[in-house]
């Protein structure tokens, strides 16, 4: 077992076995969606395609696709643009908890341009911009005819980096700031990954509300470069995983009051770290683990603070809403308006030709490098 998936355990909700046959049921439905590809001849599509589980850049090949034609529910769509996630690696990697039948195509979020619509699409009409409900869909690819309850709309006056970006981190930021503490203006909020793409996200909802964000990062020489760009996003205070054990973290305290609510995408000693530094009763979010190391708690954390350690996976979130997509709507539509107003920005992004495949996946991988690298097509 992964230590991956160590971290998972520690979620065990998130993994039960009830969720994997939902899930596995879910992408049963998209690969019937995907042997459909095959079928029939309504155009032609590229798309990013993994036959076996392995690196990625030893097993995603781009190929060539037949698209079918458009049935009365369904949509023709032309994908502008995909990012590379950390859980798009690990389900090529075969190590995510979740896993589509193979061949799949790579990629679960992304945004695309309604071309087409069937006869009985009542929601989309060409020209609308739409980003997947779910993850599994696929993404990496030039075309696709996918139903249209697979999709869900975005305003076409947002930056295309914005919208390829918002349905996997932003959403998760947000439900994270919003399900587990209720904060208050003044409120902090304490996270590492902080350059990650849910971390910037973090620290911009989070100084629109009035929250202020003690952020972590692994140190490097250009560390006073991304220190700044984090603060011209709205960070309180930006420090290394060094410092966070230091002495010096009481002078913070003196600023800043202790946070109710800490945010984890890393795992291992970081975690314990941030666990440290919690207010009594606080929240222990864990929503990734980079560092592929368990989540050690200390036993006064639990006694003398009786902390709350909670798991989030944006995943099984929106299956939980997808009976009724008001919540969804809700959220994409108050993140639009954040960025309407220039307070919410996508993250680093660098955009890379669908062709240069590789060299993204390549690059993808590397650490320290604070860009999401995006597929355009
Ligand atoms: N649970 C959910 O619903 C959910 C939703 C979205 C994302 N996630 C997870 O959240 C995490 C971040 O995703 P993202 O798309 O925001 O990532 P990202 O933009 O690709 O950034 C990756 C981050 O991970 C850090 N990192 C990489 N390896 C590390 C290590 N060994 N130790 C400590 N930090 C390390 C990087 O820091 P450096 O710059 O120092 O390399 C960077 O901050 C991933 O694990 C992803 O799967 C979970």
């Amino acid at each position: 077992m992964s230590p991956f998936r160590t971290v998972c355990l520690r979620i065990a909700p998130l993994c039960g076995r009830s969720l994997a046959a939902v899930l596995f049921r879910h992408f049963g439905h998209r690969d019937a969606k995907f042997s459909h590809l095959s079928q029939s001849a309504g155009g032609r599509s590229q798309a990013l395609l993994y036959r076996s589980h392995g690196e990625p850049s030893s097993v995603v090949r781009l190929e060539n696709v037949d698209l079918p034609s458009v049935g009365v529910k369904d949509v023709l769509v032309r994908v502008m643009a995909a990012p590379i996630n950390p859980s798009d690696i690990n389900m090529i990697q075969g190590t995510y908890s979740i896993l589509p039948d193979l061949p799949a195509v790579g990629g679960n979020e992304g945004v695309a341009q309604v071309v087409e619509v069937g006869p009985q699409v009542k929601s989309l009409k060409p020209g609308d911009w739409v980003i997947p409900k779910d993850a599994g869909l696929g993404t990496w690819r030039t075309e696709a005819v996918l139903s249209e309850d697979d999709v869900i709309s975005l305003p076409t006056d947002i930056p295309l980096l914005s919208a390829a970006t918002l349905g996997v981190n932003p959403c998760t930021a947000f439900r994270m700031l919003t399900d587990f503490e209720d904060l208050k203006p003044g409120d902090s909020v304490i996270q590492n990954a902080a350059n990650s793409g849910v971390g910037q996200a973090v620290i911009q909802i989070a100084a629109s509300r009035g929250l202020k964000t003690i952020n972590i990062v692994r140190d490097r020489t250009e560390f006073p470069a991304l220190s700044d760009r984090l603060k011209a996003i709205g960070a309180s205070h930006v420090i290394t995983e060094e410092t966070l054990r230091r002495p010096e973290m009481k002078e913070l305290f003196k600023m800043c009051p202790r946070p109710k609510l800490a945010l984890n995408g890393v795992g291992g000693k970081s975690a314990t770290e941030l666990l440290r530094h919690l207010q009594v009763g606080g929240s222990l979010v864990t929503y990734g683990g980079m560092a592929k190391q368990p989540v050690t708690v200390p036993v006064s954390a639990l006694i003398f603070k009786d902390v709350k350690l909670r798991g989030f996976w944006v995943t099984k979130w929106k299956k939980d809403h997808s009976y009724d997509g008001r919540k969804f709507r809700v959220m994409l539509d108050e993140l639009c308006s954040l960025i309407h107003e220039g307070k919410l920005t996508p993250p680093t992004c660098t955009e890379v030709p669908l062709q240069d495949y590789h060299r993204a996946l390549d690059a993808a991988m590397q650490p320290f490098t604070s860009t999401k690298h995006v597929l355009v097509m």
